[in-house]
């Protein structure tokens, strides 16, 4: 079998972290979810990878290269513009050639890897095997409608009236049959060819599409608060280890990682959170669900339950802050200038909350 991870698209949602970088290189503690995706098909015995990347292909090329880190190989596929999933197949179809695929898009992280299902696509004979879970908000999502037997009725894109709350997962497993699907549909409403639409030619033509319902969590990380979310059940799933140096008059929890080069003074850390290499914490608190990318310093500052990139210092802010995505090389600290006001130097699209009224 062979893998195909989908990373294009402009991450508007992430603006301004994706102004300067793809969305699928933004970490969830402390490792880029393209990673975790290239890790989770990587570990399913899988070693050939195709990647498609648009705009932002320069820079995924150079954090991912060729693939030896993983001892996998990676092939680039280039999408000139986002006309959808179900083109990216069209487009990957020399890279493919007749081989039983599965489809993992870049931005999409789930419990428990895909080892499983796919030993269960490799073992059958199903034309395609989809992901399900159960949303809130299926309006959102494809959507499958299952029949009292279980399986696929139909189903749709992003529908106003959900037939129910199973939404597509972004992960798909397909054989050489997909590609007269995708040549054979039109584009949606939002001008693209969709992926949930080419299943459903498949489903209308009688192959075999096999709906598994994964029960765990699942999160596509298309905004901030998912970014967070996913953050959190991450870190939750780590083996801490600690490498760094950590003082006697600092209070660290079980749950915490400090890589190599930390250095921790006077300070409580309560896991579960993760302190990336060469960062110093001094005089600070970090609280759970964090994560601290290398080479930061938080000092007598308070910081939980959010994500902080590299190269980056918090520095004598008074009150703790809370559920924050911090990008690279960001400075937020107490100014010694007059007048006493905040002052901000802000991308364009960024979000900075202030408190709210006591
Ligand atoms: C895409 C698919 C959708 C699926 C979702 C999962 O949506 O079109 O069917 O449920 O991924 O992440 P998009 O992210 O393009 O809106």
């Amino acid at each position: 079998m062979k893998g195909l991870i989908l990373s294009g698209g402009k991450g508007t949602r992430l603006y301004p972290l994706t102004f300067t970088s793809a969305k699928q290189l933004i970490p969830l503690s402390n490792k880029p979810v393209l990673f975790r995706v290239i890790e989770a098909i990587r570990d399913a015995g899988i070693e050939d990878i195709g990647i498609v990347i648009g705009d932002t292909g320069a820079e995924i090329k150079k954090a991912v290269g060729s693939g030896g880190r993983w001892g996998v190989k990676i092939t680039y596929i280039s999408q000139d513009a986002p006309l959808g999933l179900a083109h990216a197949v069209k487009i990957s179809k020399d890279f493919l050639g007749d081989d039983r695929f599965v489809m993992f898009l870049g931005d999409n992280v789930i419990q428990g890897g895909i080892s499983g299902l796919i030993a269960e696509f490799a073992g059958s004979a199903f034309n395609s095997q989809i992901v399900l879970t159960r949303v809130k908000e299926p309006q959102h999502y494809g959507v499958a409608e299952l029949g009292p037997d279980g399986r696929i009725v139909r189903l749709v894109e992003k529908p106003k009236d959900p037939p129910g709350n199973l939404a597509l997962v972004g992960i798909y497993m397909f054989d050489s049959n997909i590609f007269e699907a995708v040549d054979s549909i039109a584009p949606s409403w939002r001008g693209e060819l969709e992926i949930t639409d080419a299943i459903q030619w498949l489903v209308e033509k009688n192959y075999d599409v096999h709906p598994y319902v994964h029960r765990g969590w699942w999160i596509d990380t298309g905004k901030p608060h998912d970014m967070l979310e996913a953050n959190s059940y991450v870190l939750e799933e780590m083996t801490p280890h600690i490498d760094g140096y950590v003082d006697r008059t600092s209070e660290v929890d079980a749950r915490v990682t400090i890589e190599k080069g930390v250095e921790v003074f006077n300070s409580v850390i309560r896991g579960p959170a993760i302190i990336g290499r060469d960062t110093r914490i001094v005089n600070a608190y970090i609280g759970p669900f964090t994560s601290i990318n290398h080479d930061c310093l938080v000092e007598n500052a308070e910081i939980s339950r959010s994500i902080v990139l590299e190269n980056s210092q918090i520095r004598n802010v008074g009150r703790r802050i809370e559920d924050s995505l911090i990008g690279r090389n960001v400075v937020i600290h107490r100014s010694p200038i007059r007048p006493k006001s905040f002052k901000f130097t802000l991308g364009d699209n960024s979000v900075v909350g202030l408190l709210g009224s006591d």
